[in-house]
């Protein structure tokens, strides 16, 4: 029988591997083919798989136990749900090495793509602040009616380089948070007047919370590319906001609303100019992520032009697991759509109201 270390150094060997060989070595421990061609997916189920195989998978009785809980479970959370948990339980339980760490450290899209580190100066020959004018406002008409009383005060997670921030300080005193610095810092330069903090979105907490009337996230949500990362998400957000105020959540796509496709875009800067081709794709459609593919074209002020190729991986979930995490999470949630006239599908917002505390006896 193997031991542990020998089952942690062959997992760890897994991450030098490239896609064909991934897919050869899913063949060889699950004795079939895999169709897909997602390296984290291949790697995870390797991974688990071989654990599996060494050390057997649940007790008879425990996984008894788990199918009781998945029934015995509040009728709302029956059905699918319980089957994903017998499912889950099945694959965490079994599973004595913690990789989960490491992935998640892997997973920040930071280690991973270019856009946010090595190419963060070209952000502003990317994206304008008036790429998102027309749904800032829409952003900031939800925003100053959610809640129990007008909002004043808004924490942004995931600001990025500020252009939403450019049109919502208008009416809100904004705070923002990002973790990238290069981001950080164009963000700084066209919102000096809003204050900014370095943090993660699943881990950042300011103060002893509750201090913002409205919490919002737009675009940086992608980035929260499995449940448990949303479910961290949404937990910064109930922290920083006050009882009675609010959560607005702005995702690009809801697995509903999801179509592969291409963008192009870019702009000519002072001394600089890109052009991009984004290409969004889903190999996978039975997990909770997709890909969107860049290639971008960086002109300097010399002329030359270069090229590269920037992958990130993001997640796609159900209208029905956003709201269930909201709920699961302590707010009250709904889902609400709008229409953008450069988007050819209806966008979803999800809208978390934080309850006011019962009133008690004397009250
Ligand atoms: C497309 S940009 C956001 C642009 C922004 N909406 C604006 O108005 O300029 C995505 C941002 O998400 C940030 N991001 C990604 N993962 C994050 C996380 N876990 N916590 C905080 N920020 C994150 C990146 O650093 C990046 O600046």
């Amino acid at each position: 029988m193997k031991t542990e270390t020998q089952i942690r150094e062959e997992i760890e060997g897994l991450r030098s591997l490239t896609t064909a060989q991934l897919k050869g070595k899913y063949r060889e421990v699950f004795g079939e083919p895999s169709r897909s061609n997602h390296k984290q997916f291949l790697f995870r189920r390797i991974a688990w798989r071989i654990q599996a195989n060494a050390w057997g998978g649940l007790s008879e009785r425990t996984f008894q136990r788990v199918v009781e809980i998945a029934v015995d479970a509040d009728p709302r959370i029956r059905g699918a749900e319980g089957l994903s948990l017998i499912r889950l339980a099945l694959e965490h339980r079994v599973a004595r090495i913690d990789f989960s760490r490491r992935e998640e450290r892997c997973e920040n899209h930071q280690m991973k793509t270019k856009l946010y580190e090595s190419l963060a100066e070209w952000w502003p020959v990317m994206s304008a602040p008036e790429d998102y004018e027309e749904a800032a406002a829409i952003y900031g008409e939800h925003l100053a009616q959610l809640g129990d009383a007008p909002a004043k005060t808004v924490l942004e997670l995931g600001s990025g380089g500020g252009n939403n921030a450019f049109f919502l300080k208008r009416q809100f005193k904004m705070t923002l948070v990002d973790l990238s610095a290069g981001m950080r810092a164009h963000s700084r330069r066209l919102n000096p007047e809003c204050e900014h903090h370095e943090g993660d979105m699943r881990t950042f907490r300011l103060g002893s919370g509750g201090q913002f009337d409205r919490v919002f996230i737009q675009d940086a949500i992608f980035y929260m590319a499995d449940l448990r990362d949303l479910g961290r998400a949404m937990e910064t957000a109930f922290y920083h906001c006050r009882a009675g105020g609010a959560l607005l959540i702005a995702p690009d796509f809801v697995s509903e609303t999801f179509q592969p496709g291409t963008e192009v875009g870019g702009q000519d800067g002072a001394d600089r100019s890109m052009r991009y081709l984004a290409w969004r794709w889903d190999p996978d459609p039975s997990d909770h992520t997709y890909l969107l593919d860049f290639a971008f074209l960086l002109r300097d002020s010399s002329g030359s032009v270069r090229v590269e190729h920037d992958r990130h991986v993001g997640g796609l979930f159900p209208r029905a697991e956003w709201l269930r995490l909201l709920r699961e999470g302590g707010f009250i949630p709904a889902n609400l759509t709008f229409h953008h006239s450069k988007v050819d599908y209806p966008l979803d917002l999800f809208v978390g109201v934080k309850p006011l505390p019962e009133p008690g006896p004397s009250d």
